[in-house]
């Protein structure tokens, strides 16, 4: 079965979210598609609910937003109990996020890094597993926070 995925962006966004989509859907994945789809101004905090929510039902294993910065984004994500959503802009932090937080939202700001790094930052998230041990009674420990 495929891995199925959220997808959502702001108008700043939705480029790199369509060009994630292309690729992911080429290579495994199953990606549902929360929008926005054009240049049109929007807020990201919808699309970062959509997302969430799919991630939080169970019904998506990871969700991955893109605005500006990607700050709009980890904002409005961390706010959803279970979501535990990284802004990441290098390779090392996304695999370290993965091993140690277990998140499970990557967040990518589409003004501050090129297309070709969210590309391979997103598959370092999406091929690099949690460790557990230690890391689990402290990820458990988030949830308790909201
Ligand atoms: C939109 O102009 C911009 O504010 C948004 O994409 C994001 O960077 C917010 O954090």
């Amino acid at each position: 079965m495929k891995t199925k995925l959220a997808l959502g962006a702001d108008h700043a966004g939705y480029e790199y979210k369509d060009k994630l989509i292309a690729y992911l859907s080429e290579n495994g994945y199953e990606c549902v598609d929360c929008g926005t789809n054009g240049p049109e101004s929007v807020d990201y905090p919808i699309h970062a609910s959509r997302v969430c929510e799919l991630v939080r039902s169970g019904e998506c294993a990871f969700g991955i937003l893109v605005c500006g910065t990607g700050i709009g984004m980890s904002i409005a994500a961390n706010k959803h109990r279970g979501i535990r959503a990284a802004l990441c802009n290098e390779a090392e932090s996304t695999a370290m996020t993965r091993h140690h937080n277990n998140s499970n939202v990557l967040c990518l700001g589409a003004r501050m890094i090129p297309f070709e790094t969210a590309l391979e930052l997103t598959k370092v998230f999406l091929t690099t597993e949690f460790d557990g041990g230690r890391h689990l009674r402290r990820v458990e420990m988030l949830d308790n926070l909201l």
